[in-house]
Order: C-alpha cells, then structure tokens, then sequence
C-alpha cells in the first residue's frame, strides 16, 4: 500500500481576527483547515477583500494569528506571541511575490534590488549577480535592465523584477499575489509559461488571481474563498460548472467554459466537451472536432 502524502503547507483552525475583544471586532476568516501539497499549482480565488492576501501573509509568519496552526515543512507558526524558531528559514522555504510590486522594491538599482535575497541567504557577490541576470532574463527583461532605477520603470517591469527577485531566491514554495496584473498579454504569457516551468522543476506554486482563463489553463486545485471559509477546494472544472456556487460569488467562467455552455445551448452533443475538459484555445478547438466527428456531423 503507498503511503499517504504529507501536505507540505498544514493550516488547522485558523481564524484571522481584526482588533480582537475590542467593539470593533471583524472576523475575516473563521476556523480554515486546508493542506497544500508539493508540486502542484493551487489558485485562490473570491471577490476582493475576502482575505486572499491576508491569507497568504499568515503563510511565512509575515502577519500571525493567535487562533489556529500553520505548519510549513518542518516549521511551525503558532500563534502571534509565539516566536517562528528559524524566520529565515520559513523566508527561504515560502517566499511571496507581493500584491503591490513597490513593496517589494527598495534598491536604487535593479540588480542591487534582485540580488539582495540571494546575498541574505549567504550567496557570494559574483554568484548573486549571475543568478540576478539569469533570472532578470527569465521574466522578459534584458541586461540593460540591471542598472535601471526599480523606480523609474512601469508598472509591468516593477512586477517583473519583483517577480526575478523572489525567484533569485529560489524557494520551494512560492506564492504569487496577482503575478499578471498590470502586464500586457505577452508578459502574461511568460509569466504562465515561467509558473508551468516552476512547477517542473518540482515547486509548489500559489497563486492568487482574478484571471479565470489562467486558473483553468494552470490551476491543479482552486480554492475559492467566500463567507469568511474555503467555501470549494478542487479540480477547476468542478468549479467552473457549479453554476449555483459561482452566482453567490463574483467569479465568472473562463472564457473557454462559457464558449463550451454556448454551444451546448445550441447542441447538445457539445455537453461532451465538460468531460474532456479543454484548458486552451487549442483544446478545445480539438475537442470541439473529436465531438463532430464522433457525431458524424
Ligand atoms: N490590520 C487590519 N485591520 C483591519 N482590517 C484589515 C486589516 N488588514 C486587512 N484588513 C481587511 O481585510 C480585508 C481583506 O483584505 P485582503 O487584502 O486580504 O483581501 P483580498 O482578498 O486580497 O482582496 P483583493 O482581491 O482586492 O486583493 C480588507 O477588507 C481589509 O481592509
Ligand atoms: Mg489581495
């Protein structure tokens, strides 16, 4: 018999509470039991301001709560007046690109900027600046880039480069809060194309996003958050179809799922397309030939 799998990521009974036994007491999430496990690509998704990004922070003990447990690997975050035992640890194992690229940006160069991870994590100078270059490439931007002021670039190349520092880093975990806001469809493209290429390598990659056709096109599991819990957490297709769960929410369907509800509503044969679940453009335009053929239409 196969042993069972670890979860890499073990959060019991979280609950995230704003000004706690004071008049103004807000629960923004109540009592969460969910596991992540290694290698796989999670989406989280729900309305904004359900908690996505506070959710996320409590993960490598950058906010902590009193009520519940988190367990990363072997470290363990319990309760706000707990210490984490090795911080720096937790930041190498689970690193999160951040919502807001400028939070991340302090250096007056981009290089300064991307090898500063690699550098606190004991990296020589000359090792630092290669993994930089090597990384500042990887998100679509040259060497020119290297000396450029973090501050002076536009919104998509701050993300960028906020973007090659967490990877200069390179965690086991990582965790994108919006990686695609603000980019133009290429650099959306490389950024979906850098996360498959992450997950190949063998990390476990989080991402937070509003964008459904790139949830369906990468996500293995997407949780969705409503009504301060994890309201649904599984196979995107069996989200995406659930009509009833995703009108209490504001959510819609990828593209690629209302197409398939479309020709379904002109034929019926099309309902063949929810089981072979095609995830791009290009599946689903063989999906949609498999089921004429097969109908011999
Ligand atoms: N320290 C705090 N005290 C009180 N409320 C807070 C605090 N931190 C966050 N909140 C509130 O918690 C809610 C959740 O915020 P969060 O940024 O996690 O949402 P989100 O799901 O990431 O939204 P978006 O999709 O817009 O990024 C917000 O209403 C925010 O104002
Ligand atoms: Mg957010």
């Amino acid at each position: 018999m196969n042993k069972p799998t670890l979860p890499q990521i073990k959060i019991s009974d979280l609950s995230i509470i704003f000004n706690k036994s004071k008049h103004n007491q807000f629960t923004l999430l109540s009592k969460l039991n969910l596991n992540f496990f290694s290698n796989k690509i999670y989406f989280i998704v729900g309305n904004s301001g359900v908690g996505k990004t506070t959710l996320v922070h409590h993960l490598n003990g950058l906010l902590k709560s009193s009520d519940g447990d988190i367990f990363v690997e072997d470290i363990a975050i319990l309760g706000k007046n707990r210490k984490i035992k090795d911080v720096k640890k937790l930041r190498k194992l689970i690193s999160i690109v951040f919502q807001f690229p400028e939070y991340q940006l302090f250096k007056s160069t981009v290089e300064d900027d991307i090898i500063f991870g690699p550098l606190n994590f004991g990296l020589k100078k000359v090792e630092a600046k290669k993994i930089a270059k090597f990384y500042l490439n990887m998100v679509g931007l040259d060497d020119t880039f290297l000396s450029a002021c973090p501050f002076n670039l536009s919104g998509g190349q701050k993300r960028r480069v906020a973007i090659a520092g967490i990877l200069a880093i390179e965690p086991k975990i990582i965790i994108f809060d919006e990686p695609t806001a603000g980019l133009d469809p290429k650099g959306e493209k490389q950024i979906i194309d850098i996360i498959k290429k992450l997950k190949d390598k063998g990390k476990t990659i989080i991402v937070i996003s509003h964008t459904m056709d790139i949830a369906l096109e990468i996500a293995d599991d997407i949780l969705l958050i409503d009504k301060k819990t994890i309201t649904f957490n599984g196979e995107p297709y069996t989200l995406f179809t659930n009509n009833q769960l995703l009108a209490t929410t504001n959510v819609v369907k990828p593209k690629i799922i209302q197409i398939i509800d479309c020709l379904v509503h002109h034929n019926k044969n099309f309902v063949l397309l929810y089981s072979i679940k095609p995830k791009t453009i290009a599946e689903l335009a063989r999906g949609i030939n498999d089921v004429l053929i097969k109908k011999g239409e």
